[in-house]
């Protein structure tokens, strides 16, 4: 590892309202969040001093608060004003932010109705990634152990970080395994998501994607779905089990992270990143730019 440790950085981070300096930014070990997973938070990136669709990502995180039984206490407008300002006090134009909520120290129980709520929000550096060439070659996926749980067994449409345990054991047992990340099973034994992105597939140029009833819904699924219906592809929302995995011809992630990732291997099937997915990936692209402001 060469870059230097997350806690020890330079910068500001926005912290309950304020900012602080970067190492500064700290909790006490007798944090709730910390103890009994009571912590939900966002992934986001800038492009060129905007943040592509802050405004979903905010009332986002305030939903998974409420799931978790917690209200953040910062509107969605403040929370947005306060993403611009910390990338801005930053110095920085195209990079990820991180807001993260949680409860605080005043109980340390199960219950702990009258915790404080924490809101930080950090950013750094982090440019849209390398060449278009070099992704399409794809990355290679692994079939996890573990499935995302049943909706009555865990509160699975919240970016809540409990819900992360599973995705970091599967994520690291496909990396020690050669992989560069692993496709889950949901309860059901459906084809879900991965680690920390949505899954795409096309077959006879119709683009499929697991139905998002049990995992994250996400931003950029949202986004490349409208893309693609916007291009005039058929897309397919259904249920799709794993013997048909080898049906498909080409396979993406999507992601704020991944953005449009291509696929060339899902466990002992192959796929040849293609046309479609290159346009996706495009249109992409070009989506999160910040647009021009109408005159
Ligand atoms: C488990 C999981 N699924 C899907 C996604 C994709 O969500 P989004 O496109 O909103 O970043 C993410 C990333 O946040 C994730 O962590």
């Amino acid at each position: 590892m060469s870059a230097a440790p997350f806690d020890q950085r330079d910068g500001w981070i926005w912290y309950d309202g304020q900012f602080v300096p970067w190492r500064d930014a700290q909790v006490h070990v007798l944090t709730h969040g910390l103890h009994y997973g009571s912590s939900v938070f966002e992934g986001e990136r800038a492009y060129g001093g905007v943040v592509f669709k802050s405004r979903e990502h905010s009332e986002r995180l305030k939903k998974s608060g409420q799931i978790l039984d917690f209200e953040i206490p910062f509107t969605v407008a403040e929370i947005d004003a306060a993403k611009l300002a910390v990338i801005e006090k930053n110095g920085l134009k195209d990079a990820y932010l991180r807001p993260v909520a949680w409860r605080g120290s005043e109980m340390m129980g199960v219950a702990a109705q009258h915790n404080k709520i924490h809101l930080a929000i950090a950013t750094w550096e982090w440019p849209s990634y390398f060449d278009p060439a070099q992704k399409m070659k794809g990355i290679r996926l692994d079939m996890a152990d573990y499935r995302r749980p049943d909706p009555a067994t865990a509160p699975s449409t919240a970016k809540a970080a409990g819900l992360y345990m599973i995705c970091t054991i599967s994520k690291h047992r496909a990396e020690r395994r050669g992989y560069a990340d692993a496709l889950m099973l949901d309860w059901q034994g459906r084809v879900a998501e991965c680690t920390g992105a949505n899954v795409f597939f096309i077959r006879d140029g119709v683009v499929h994607t697991p139905t998002a009833d049990c995992f994250l819904d996400g931003i950029t699924r949202q986004t490349v779905i409208e893309l693609a219906k916007r291009r005039g592809f058929e897309v397919a929302e259904r249920r799709i089990m794993p013997d048909e995995l080898g049906s498909f011809t080409e396979c993406f992630i999507t992601g704020t992270a991944a953005e449009v990732t291509p696929v060339s291997e899902v466990g002992a099937h192959t796929y040849v990143p293609g046309e479609m997915t290159k346009i996706l990936m495009d249109d992409y692209s070009a989506e999160v730019l910040p647009k021009a402001k109408a005159a």
